[in-house]
Formats: C-alpha cells, structure tokens, sequence
C-alpha cells in the first residue's frame, strides 16, 4: 500500500475505533519501512504495537458480540481502560492491596502449578470521587483486559425470570471472554435484598447475582463499587475476595494529587497552602479544578500554572457546589 493510503487508513481506522483495522495497518507500515532497510525504527515501531501495557490490548479486541436483552440493548458496554495506575494516587494500604491482587495475576501459571487461582473479584468500596472506578480501569490497563461495564438498572427487566437470565448472560460473557467485569453501583441492587415490600423479582435477581459470582469461572476480574459499604450485608462482602475501602486524600495526597494533575504545565504554586483549602475535598474535585486551572493557563499564554489559576478555578467549583446544593434543598 502506497504510505498516503496507509496513513489514511490508519487515521480512519482510529477515528472509527476500527483496532483491527489499525493493527493492519501499522503492521503494513512496519513492514514498508524493514524494506527500505530501516531495520531500527520497524523494530521499535514493532514493540510499540506489542506493549503489553497498551490497555486492553490487541488480545482484547477479538471479543465475542455482547449480550442482549429482550429488547435487543447491548447490557454491557465494552470499552478499553481509561486510567492507569500512574494517573492515582491512593493511600499506601489501597495500594498495596491493588498490588497484591495484580502480583496474582501475574503469576497465574506459578499459582495454576500449584493448583490454585488469582483472586477475582474485588469489591471498591467508598465516598464518590474517591477513585473507585478509576481504580477498576486501572487494574484492567495493568492487565491489558477490556473493561465490560453492567448497569445493574439496565439489567433489570419487568418480565418474570428476564433479569436473572440477563445477568446470567453477562457473568456467562464475562467467564468465555476475558475482561474486567464492572459492576459500577452495585449497591444499588445489592441493597434491595433488605427493602421489605413487593420486590420478590428483585430479591431473587440478586440472590442470583450472589450465586453467581460465588461460582465465576474463567480470568475474568469482577470489580464492584460502591458508596454505601453500610448497606452492603456480610451476604454480599462474604463473596468477595478482596474489599478495598477508599476514603477522600489527606493532606499530602492532596499535595501529590495537586503536582501530578498539573503536571502538563509549568508549576508555580504552594501545594502546602492549597492542600489546606482542599482539606475534606474528594480527588475528583480537586481533579477538576486542577484542569480547569491548566485550562485558565493554557488560555493565559503563559502555560505556567499560579495560584491566581487555581484560586479562579477553586471558586468556580465552589459556586457549582453552591448551586448544586442550592437545588437540592429547594427541591426538598
Ligand atoms: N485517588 C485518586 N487519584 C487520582 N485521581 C482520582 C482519584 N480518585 C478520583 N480521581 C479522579 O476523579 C474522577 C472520578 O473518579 P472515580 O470515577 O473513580 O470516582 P468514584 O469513586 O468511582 O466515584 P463515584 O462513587 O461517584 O462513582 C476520575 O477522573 C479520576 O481520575
Ligand atoms: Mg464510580
């Protein structure tokens, strides 16, 4: 293929999302260039495409068709990780559990030649904001595996026996097709269990659920969040293995979330002072207004991030919160 064509093809096929596509593309380009002799960059370009990191890697993309319900709705949504462990910052002990779970899978075939498995699920559990579900496509990236999101409510069905055979198809799916299965809010239906009332289809839509994953096959990962761990009963903890509790940042992590989510520009700002206006604040807040502050810097022309950027955008959030807790009490 002529290189224009193949660079054509390339962009088209990352704008479409098309992976095998890219992949032929990049390996015709690969090969072009070893050709025309230059060995060195086919070489590279040869490792770039095998990085064992890249999430959800070229294994990942030969996964079978999701499942449907009734009405023909995907009930998953199959996407590749979207942050890595570098993007975190979590306290030493969240660490180190991630650690110890991912050490496991790495060494799936000493533990099988030892007759045993990878721990495989693991619930996250904590305040909004906190990392849950970034941590949960962080250990997907680690392992080069797809996410699978559920959404619990979207499983559900009102038509007897539908939802237990539609989360069936989902813990079936996870089991022949490696990924990380995320069941995001699980408490949502967990905590049903509980509710007194007419809610037999649910409570046996998750008596099901426990039941399933008790029994999960396969390399796929489980990952449920949660924000209420209180309203999680030992039914539900008991089936995991790991329960890793996330909690907002301390001082010094808000300092360490401050430099990594301004690490793009030039950083000329008291961490120490800023940490203490953000005391109590969840990392997606301070998130947010780290990026809204590159943004004020970039737009600035000087793409040197002050404490001017940040007080505007601590402010802005500020406001938002004010008038999102504004609509919560007049709504009441
Ligand atoms: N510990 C953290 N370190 C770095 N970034 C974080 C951390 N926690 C959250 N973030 C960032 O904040 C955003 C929201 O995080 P995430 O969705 O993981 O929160 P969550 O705990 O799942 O919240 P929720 O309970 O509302 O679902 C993400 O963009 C993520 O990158
Ligand atoms: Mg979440």
């Amino acid at each position: 293929m002529a290189r224009s064509e193949t660079l054509r093809t390339l962009l088209r096929a990352w704008a479409s999302g098309d992976d095998a596509a890219f992949l032929g593309a990049a390996q015709g380009l690969v090969e072009e260039e070893r050709r025309k002799g230059h060995a060195l960059l086919a070489d590279g370009l040869e490792a770039s495409l095998r990085d064992p990191r890249r999430p959800g890697g070229p294994g990942a993309l030969a996964l079978r068709p999701v499942p449907k319900g009734r009405d023909d709705r995907p009930l998953l949504t199959l996407g590749k990780p979207r942050r890595d462990l570098d993007d975190l910052v979590l306290p030493k002990a969240v660490q180190e559990l991630i650690e110890g779970f991912l050490h496991e899978h790495h060494h799936r075939g000493l533990l099988s030649a030892h007759a045993l498995k990878p721990r495989q699920k693991i619930l996250l559990v904590g305040p909004p904001g906190s990392g849950k579900t970034a941590t949960a496509h962080a250990i997907a990236a680690d392992l080069s595996l797809p996410v699978a999101v559920a959404s619990l409510p979207a499983l559900t069905s009102s038509f007897l026996g539908e939802t237990a055979r539609n989360v069936e198809a989902v813990i079936r799916f996870a089991e022949s097709s490696p990924c990380l299965l995320l069941l995001d809010e699980f408490d949502a239906l967990a905590t049903e269990r509980s509710t007194p009332g007419d809610h037999g289809e649910l409570r046996r839509v998750v008596a099901t659920v426990l039941q399933l994953l008790e029994e999960v096959r396969g390399e796929s990962i489980v990952a449920a969040t949660s924000n209420h761990a209180a309203m999680l009963d030992s039914a539900v903890w008991r089936r995991f293995d790991e329960v890793v509790t996330f909690a907002h940042p301390d001082s010094r992590a808000v300092q360490q979330l401050l430099k990594l989510k301004t690490r793009g520009v030039d950083q000329n700002f008291d961490a120490r002072k800023w940490s203490t206006k953000f005391k109590g604040a969840s990392a997606a807040d301070i998130e947010t207004v780290c990026n809204d502050a590159v943004r004020l810097a970039v737009l600035d022309g000087t793409e040197r991030l002050a404490d001017g950027h940040l007080a505007a955008a601590f402010t802005r959030l500020s406001h938002r919160q004010d008038l999102l807790q504004h609509g919560k009490e007049t709504d009441t």
